[in-house]
């Protein structure tokens, strides 16, 4: 992929990751990912807006090939998928001041190698001129690390954005076609990234709502020409009330947890809850984290494996507390064989959830006609909390 033209001045020179299948060793990415960097020139200064993931070096060599002289590198945010290539970036232009915020100084020389003392700090609100274009720094910490900024041109009206409003997804397209074309991803991105910091990402949005925005232009995924429309879908995600939705994670050894998911799915459809379930020993963690940004309640479906839960499940509890959902409401059901203690044990290992524990329903083996009256005692308490809930 050649430079592409944001702005007349204004290109990005980013890398599109077509092969990419996982992220932080965690993370699915089905649609792959791109690395945005920018190269941003003015009359007298010429800026490059992070790198690309040292895996994709060659592909941002091609692009500054005749670009004599950076004097300027904005280090957005520290991960190495964006900043990985500054030390290579400084060795190549050994003249470039870097440019990032207080706190990232210290995370530059800690992650990359960089000295401190080559960074230099800019604050909240301070701007940078390049001659007829001007970089104004906005700090966004924890979008979702600590020393995340953004940087906006006012005189394009550009606001490079970093991983906020991201996507993995790779595409021949620099810019989003149409809303349904990165809705998915960028939700998917929001909620494997982004959730535990929902109450932090919420100020930012009002930061960027102060802004003069026609282009959001972020680090990974297409470049956004209608602010409003991802601004209200992160709103949505952020600030409205969970849905009347129940995610129920589940596995199955010898087929007990799941008569068991199958009875509470069918008894909360009898009353009007829909609900998913995902099987964690095949399902995509990421199509699970999309509909956790919704559910009202999430229903922790496990079998006993020695005396705890199966060990999908202990992921499963985990990565849900870590992502810190909206979800109201949790309960624990399951199997086991002659005893178990797999529902305290989800229920500390979910502790980041801030619901209400609704009472557990367990069986010993099979799942008895008491059993499934007690699922119907679940599904009638969970009916009855999500009254009002769209
Ligand atoms: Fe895309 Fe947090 O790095």
């Amino acid at each position: 992929m050649k430079r592409r033209e944001l702005r007349p001045g204004i290109e990005w020179v980013g890398a599109v990751d077509w092969d990419r299948r996982l992220f932080d060793a965690l993370i699915p990415l089905p649609d792959g990912t791109s690395y945005n960097a920018y190269l941003v020139r003015g009359r007298e200064r010429t800026a490059l807006i992070d790198t690309v993931d040292p895996t994709k070096a060659d592909v941002l060599w091609a692009h500054l090939a005749d670009v004599p002289r950076i004097d300027d590198l904005v280090i957005q945010h520290v991960e190495q998928d964006h900043s990985g290539l500054a030390p290579a970036v400084l060795a190549r232009y050994p003249e470039a001041r870097v440019l990032a915020t207080p706190k990232a100084r210290m995370m530059i020389a800690d992650h990359l190698g960089i000295p401190a003392e080559r960074v230099t700090p800019v604050a909240d609100g301070e701007t940078v001129s390049l001659g007829g274009r001007t970089l104004h720094f906005v700090h966004a910490p924890w979008v979702h690390w600590p020393e995340t900024m953004l940087t906006y041109v006012p005189e394009d009206r550009l606001l490079f954005t970093c991983d906020l409003f991201g996507s993995h997804l790779a595409s021949s397209e620099l810019h989003v076609a149409t809303a349904e074309h990165v809705a998915e991803a960028a939700k998917r991105y929001y909620a494997e990234i982004m959730m535990p910091f929902a109450k932090t990402i919420h100020g930012h949005l009002e930061k960027v709502r102060r802004l003069d925005v026609a282009t959001i232009a972020p680090s990974h995924g297409p470049v956004h020409d209608d602010p409003a429309s991802i601004l209200a879908a992160y709103d949505h995600w952020v600030i409205d009330a969970p849905s009347n939705l129940v995610l129920l994670p589940y596995t199955t050894m010898h087929g007990s947890t799941a008569k068991m998911v199958e009875h509470l799915v069918a008894a909360l459809a009898d009353r009007g809850v829909p609900s998913a379930p995902f099987n964690m020993t095949v399902s995509d963690l990421g199509a699970y984290v999309i509909r956790l940004v919704d559910a009202a309640t999430v229903v922790f479906a496990t079998p006993t494996v020695l005396v705890g839960p199966h060990p999908s499940l202990v992921v499963a509890a985990a990565l849900t507390s870590a992502l810190r959902p909206k979800a109201r409401f949790a309960a624990v059901i399951g199997s086991y064989g002659w005893a178990g203690k797999a529902a305290e044990t989800i229920q500390a290992l979910a502790s980041g959830l801030s619901a209400e524990w609704l009472p557990s329903v367990f069986a010993r083996g099979l799942p008895t006609d008491e059993t499934l009256r007690a699922l119907d005692g679940l599904a009638d308490t969970i009916a009855e909390r999500h009254k009002g809930l769209g």
